[in-house]
C-alpha cells in the first residue's frame, strides 16, 4: 500500500483524488488549507488546515508515513508549493507538482501583465470606472486603497465565499466556476465592465471570461504566477497518474 498526500484546493486536485482512489494499493489523503467554507466534495480522506510551514509539513509526512506527495494547488499558491518542495526533500519522498499550463495572450487580447495583486490595483487604467475583480476575495486590500484615490470606480467582485473586507461602491457575486462563455459575455455586458483583474490561473474552468473580454475589447490586468521551485512537474491529471505508475 502506498500513501499519497495531495495538496489540494483546486478542481484538478478533486479530479486527481477521484482517479487515484480507483487505483489498487493506493491510499489517498487530500489536504485543504480551509479557506472555503463549503469545499467541493472530495473522494478519499481529507485533512484541513495549515501544517505550520515546510517543517510542519515534513513532520506531517513522516508522522503519517506518507510515501508520495503530489502538489495540485493553485498555480498562484506560491508558499505552499515551496513548502511542499522543501518538505518532500526533508522527508525524502517523491514529489510531483501538477501545474496546469498558463493562459497565453493571443491576438485581440489586451492584457496588462503585472506581478502581484497590489500591482494590478495600481495598473487599472485611470479612466476605467467599472472593474470586475476575479483575483480572489483574500486580496482586496489593494482595491480598497485604490478606491480612496479613485472613489468613483465601481467594483464587481466574484468569489465562492463572501470577502472579509467590504469595498465601498461594489457588488459581490457569490459563485463557483466553471463559467460558460455565454454567462461571461452576459455578465460583462450587464454590468458594463470596462476592465477585468484576473490571475493567470490557466485551465478551462475560468477561461471563458478571457474570451468574452477579447470579443468585447475589454482590457485584463493579468497577475502573473509566482516562480515555481525546481522539481518534477506535469501539466495534466493523466500525466500525474502515469508518473505515479512508473514509481
Ligand atoms: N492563490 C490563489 O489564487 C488560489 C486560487 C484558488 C484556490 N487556491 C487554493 O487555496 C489554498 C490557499 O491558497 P493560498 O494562495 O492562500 O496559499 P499559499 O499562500 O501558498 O499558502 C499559505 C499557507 O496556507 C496553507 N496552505 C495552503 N494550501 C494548503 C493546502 N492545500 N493544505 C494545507 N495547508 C495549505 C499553508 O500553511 P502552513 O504554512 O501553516 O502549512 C501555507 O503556508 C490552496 O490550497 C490553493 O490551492 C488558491
Amino acid at each position: 500500500m502506498k500513501k499519497v498526500l495531495i495538496l489540494g484546493g483546486t478542481g484538478d486536485a478533486v479530479k486527481l483524488a477521484a482517479k487515484l482512489v480507483t487505483i489498487p494499493k493506493i491510499e489517498v489523503i487530500s489536504s485543504l488549507a480551509g479557506r472555503t467554507k463549503k469545499p467541493a466534495a472530495l473522494v478519499g480522506q481529507v485533512r484541513i488546515g495549515g501544517f505550520g510551514g515546510a517543517e510542519g509539513l515534513a513532520n506531517y509526512l513522516q508522522q503519517n508515513s506518507i510515501d508520495i506527495l503530489i502538489d495540485a494547488t493553485h498555480p498562484c499558491a506560491g508558499q505552499i508549493t515551496h513548502n511542499g518542495a522543501i518538505a518532500s526533500h526533508l522527508a525524502n519522498i517523491p514529489h510531483l507538482m501538477l501545474v496546469r499550463p498558463q493562459w497565453e495572450c493571443v491576438t485581440g487580447d489586451q492584457w496588462i501583465e503585472v506581478e502581484s495583486v497590489e500591482a494590478a490595483a495600481k495598473a487599472i487604467p485611470e479612466l476605467v470606472n467599472r472593474v470586475f475583480i476575479t483575483s480572489g476575495r483574500q486580496q482586496l486590500e489593494p482595491f480598497l486603497q485604490r478606491s480612496q484615490v479613485y472613489p468613483n470606480t465601481w467594483y464587481l467582485m466574484r468569489s465562492i465565499d463572501p470577502p472579509d473586507i467590504e469595498l465601498p461602491n461594489s457588488k459581490i457575486l457569490l459563485d463557483r466556476g466553471p463559467f460558460s462563455l455565454e454567462q461571461e459575455r452576459q455578465l460583462l455586458r450587464d454590468y458594463q465592465i470596462q476592465a477585468i483583474v484576473s490571475k493567470n490561473s490557466g485551465g478551462d474552468a475560468t477561461y471563458a471570461k478571457i474570451i468574452a473580454a477579447r470579443e468585447l475589447g475589454i482590457p485584463i490586468v493579468m497577475v502573473q504566477r509566482p516562480a515555481m521551485p525546481e522539481g518534477e512537474k506535469v501539466t495534466s491529471i493523466e500525466e500525474a497518474i502515469a508518473w505515479l505508475r512508473q514509481l
